[in-house]
């Protein structure tokens, strides 16, 4: 699937998601995504979790989140003394917002920005520390390597779906084909860690810390920096 068709895709689809996900009501989100959004909890933890999880880390350090939607990691990780905050995401749309939501943030002195890109547009990010919550569900190998490659200078902390045999995972399976697969083609990836260590390994980097956690469901972090329990 071209990737301008995939943004497409996101541009049509991520804030009915984000606030069916994230609680902010939409009369005009339909049944399945109000039923989706009802069982959505483990990604309202997933974003609370990589707060927690980031903010001893990110103190004098540059942020740059792609795939970062509406920006929701941004307050709290200048909060919690990042420097700079960068979001990338491939839908304007959500850029647009985040820009609306966000834009005055951080004053001059921790500047906050949000531009549209899709990952393949981006290049090498220094030191800064990469994140993802969410976008590897949705990139090709060669993508997620081309994420590992351009911040192979700083930290990681990238969430994704991990492959199972789960009902959970069944069930959302059966959503996505019915919600939105079997219209558009598109549907998220599941990974193991085996193939994630696999790419990471092509960019020269060991192995990635694994954090799984209940509320999770089957989503995991993968990072180079030292998660403890939550
Ligand atoms: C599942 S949503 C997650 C949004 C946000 N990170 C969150 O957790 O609330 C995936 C996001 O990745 C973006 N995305 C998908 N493919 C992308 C690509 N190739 N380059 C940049 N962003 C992409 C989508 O537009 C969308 O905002």
């Amino acid at each position: 699937m071209p990737t301008a068709d995939k943004g497409r895709f996101w541009n049509d689809k991520i804030l009915g998601w984000e606030d069916s996900r994230y609680g902010v009501p939409d009369i005009s989100n339909g049944l399945v995504e109000r039923i989706a959004g009802g069982v959505s909890s483990s990604l309202r933890f997933r974003l609370t979790a990589a707060v927690r999880l980031l903010a001893p880390h990110v103190r004098g350090r540059r942020v740059v989140e792609v795939g970062c939607g509406s920006g929701y990691l941004a307050a709290p990780l200048i909060e919690a003394g990042a420097i700079a905050y960068q979001g990338f995401d491939i839908a304007p749309n959500a850029i647009d917002r985040a820009r609306r939501l966000l834009g005055g943030l951080g004053g001059d002195a921790r500047p906050v920005r949000f531009d549209v890109a899709a990952v393949t547009d981006l290049h090498d990010q220094g030191d800064a520390m990469l994140v993802s919550l969410g976008l590897f569900d949705w990139l090709t190998d060669d993508e997620i390597s081309h994420l590992f490659a351009i911040g192979r200078s700083g930290p990681y902390l990238h969430a994704l779906s991990e492959r199972r045999l789960s009902a959970q995972q069944l069930v959302h399976r059966l959503y996505v084909h019915v919600a939105y697969g079997r219209r558009t083609g598109l549907r998220p990836r599941y990974q193991s860690v085996a193939e994630i260590d696999a790419l990471l390994a092509a960019t020269g980097r060991p192995p990635a810390g694994v954090f799984r956690h209940p509320r999770l469901r089957f989503g995991i972090f993968v990072s180079d920096l030292p998660l403890p329990p939550l």
